[in-house]
């Protein structure tokens, strides 16, 4: 027998008087150390099984989403449409989710701006039914049938701008630009409402947007000249 085999069986390395094991007692020894399972083959099946199970859960239709729905009558249903820019969207939303997040980092449409993410700067302005909202104050699921109207969702058929948009470049409104998609925002769902707005309906509709950079004279010249007709 090897020393090797025999250190192997017995770490304590025994006294001198200790009987070693022999032939018949190594190969036991190994047999049922071959029956556990690892320590990291453990958490790796913990893992891969924990990892199918979340997965099957998501998928629509599957026997898991239905008994996890069934286990808990109040949750949300989670993956929803929204009527975005004239599309409808598909798209995974948490019971919680702002629907600033979901158009920013859900539907990629970044040209709503986060800024203070509290409903007082008016960067996240976006329509709703043609009506201006803070998106950065708005639940998503409560927007599930309404039609939903972002800066990109201005652009017209051959990618021209806005008129609004038009008027604020003629107008040098933009100055770091980080508030104007909202700003326009809160402009055409005024020009919507009102065609022809005098000087304190237009100051009172966009009180909600705030500039950093102080453009507000170049902005409510870019509103009048819009509603002049460019
Ligand atoms: S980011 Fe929504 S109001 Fe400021
Ligand atoms: S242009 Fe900079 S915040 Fe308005």
């Amino acid at each position: 027998m090897s020393k090797n085999k025999i250190n192997g069986g017995c770490k304590s390395g025994g006294g001198k008087n200790r009987e070693r094991p022999g032939e018949e007692d190594l190969s036991l020894f190994s047999s049922a150390r071959n029956k556990f399972i690892s320590r990291r083959d453990f958490i790796k099946g913990v893992i891969s099984s924990g990892a199918t199970i979340a997965a099957l859960g998501y998928m629509p239709g599957s026997p898991g989403l239905s008994r996890a729905r069934a286990a808990s009558p109040g949750a949300v249903e989670r993956l929803i449409s929204l009527k975005v820019n004239g599309r409808t969207r598909r798209v995974d939303v948490l019971p919680q989710e702002t629907l600033a997040m979901t158009l920013r980092y859900k539907l990629g449409l970044t040209g709503t701006k986060l800024s203070c993410d509290r409903g007082e700067c008016g960067a996240c302005t976006v329509l709703i039914d043609d009506v201006a909202h803070y998106s950065c104050t708005t639940l998503t699921h409560s927007v599930r049938n309404r039609s939903i109207t972002t800066i990109e969702g201005l652009e017209g058929p051959s990618g021209e701008l806005h008129p609004v948009q038009k008027a604020f470049v003629e107008e040098l409104g933009p100055q770091c630009g980080y508030c104007t998609p909202g700003q326009i925002m809160s402009a055409v769902a005024l020009l919507k409402e009102n065609p022809h707005p005098t000087r304190e309906e237009i100051l009172l509709s966009m009180s909600g947007n705030l500039c950093r950079c102080g453009s507000y004279d170049h902005y409510f010249r870019a509103i009048t000249r819009a509603a002049q007709g460019g």
